[in-house]
């Protein structure tokens, strides 16, 4: 008899097999732990990706430009109910998760703890880092945890509409008057490095990584990502008559992509670190937003308990 695969081995021949890992079946305790972290992190970088928008919805430019972003701060809200859901299947509870990110313990995207100086940032955050958030999120469509590639594809329909107002916004500044377009110059400046640290650390640094791919959780490494979106937005952003923020962006025939410069890594692992320029005021507002929602947890409990006391005596 062949000797008898362990059940990781096996758990592998079935990731390598294509297919989907579902909540009830056996998996590696670590394959379970790094998904609650990554999934639960993509959930907390949704909800405070709300904050930074919801400071401009009160000076949106038009009533046109005020619905689209309140959509779109709303469809963030739904992003991160949705990816909770998805990390409470592998059995980590919303209270722990929650807690976690109020006590600082879980990271959410770096991106967020940069500030949103004028209304063209708007645009640039729909353009570029819902942008970001696509090119990642696309992929993640077919990683091998199923509740997970399934909330991917839903989200991934929203983000497209994300993105695209965005571009709009920096197209209407860029085409509008010389004001206008150094906004939408500005903006870039400000975001596109932020929004290629999205990806996270180069591969060669990546502590995650490699086990990720194994398991199928990432189906592309983080550089191969962060690639893909350069190579895709700068052409959208030459387009417009904009100019990208680093000197060593160049066109290579022969490797068919850009060659870029290279991220100020020292600033990433500070913002790692709680030290960018808004990570205290980003994690103030959530705790205030937690604090100032007590009563209604209190009461959805107090009204479930009452209910299933109900049910109790019927059954009696
Ligand atoms: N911001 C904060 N932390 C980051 C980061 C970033 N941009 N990039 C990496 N990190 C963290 C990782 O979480 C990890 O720390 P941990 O082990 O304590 O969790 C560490 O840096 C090392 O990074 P690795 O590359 O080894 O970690 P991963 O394999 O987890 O890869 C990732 C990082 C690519 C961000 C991956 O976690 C991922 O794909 N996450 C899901 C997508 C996501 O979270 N996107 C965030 C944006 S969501 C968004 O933009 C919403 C949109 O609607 C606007």
């Amino acid at each position: 008899m062949g000797e008898q695969l362990s059940l990781e081995e096996r758990f592998q021949a079935y990731v390598d097999g294509e297919n989907k890992v579902e909540p009830k079946d056996w998996m590696p305790e670590a394959y379970r732990k790094t998904l609650i972290r990554q999934i639960s992190q993509h959930a907390h970088s949704e909800v405070v990706g709300m904050l930074p928008e919801a400071n401009w919805i009160t000076r949106a430019p038009s009533l046109r430009r005020k619905v689209a972003l309140l959509a779109k701060v709303q469809d963030e809200a739904g992003h991160g109910l949705y990816l909770y859901s998805a990390a409470e299947t592998l059995g980590e509870s919303r209270e722990s998760m929650i807690d976690a990110l109020l006590t600082g313990k879980a990271k959410y995207s770096s991106i967020f703890n940069y500030p949103t100086m004028s209304w063209a940032d708007i645009g640039a955050i729909g353009w570029l880092v819902d942008g970001a958030a696509i090119q990642n999120q696309v992929m993640l469509t077919r990683t091998s945890y199923g509740p997970y590639a399934r909330a991917m594809v839903r989200i991934c329909k929203e983000e497209s509409f994300h993105q695209r107002q965005g571009y709009e916004i920096i197209m209407t500044l860029a085409r509008g008057t010389e004001a206008q377009k150094k906004m939408a110059q500005d903006a870039l400046n400000r975001w596109w490095w932020p929004s290629l640290m999205m990806f996270g650390p180069r591969d060669d640094d990546s502590p995650n990584s490699a086990r990720s791919m194994k398991w199928k959780i990432k189906r592309k490494s983080n550089d191969e990502l962060r690639q893909e979106f350069i190579d895709k937005t700068v052409p959208q952003g030459l387009f417009l008559g904009l100019t990208f923020p680093d000197d060593k962006l160049k066109w290579n025939e022969e490797r068919g992509s850009y060659d870029s410069g290279e991220i100020n890594w020292d600033e990433f692992y500070e913002i790692l670190k709680g030290n960018g320029p808004c990570n205290k005021q980003r994690l103030n507002d959530r705790i205030k937003a937690h604090e100032d929602g007590e009563w209604i947890r209190a009461a959805a409990n107090a009204y479930a308990e009452k209910q299933s006391k109900r049910k109790e005596t019927h059954a009696a």
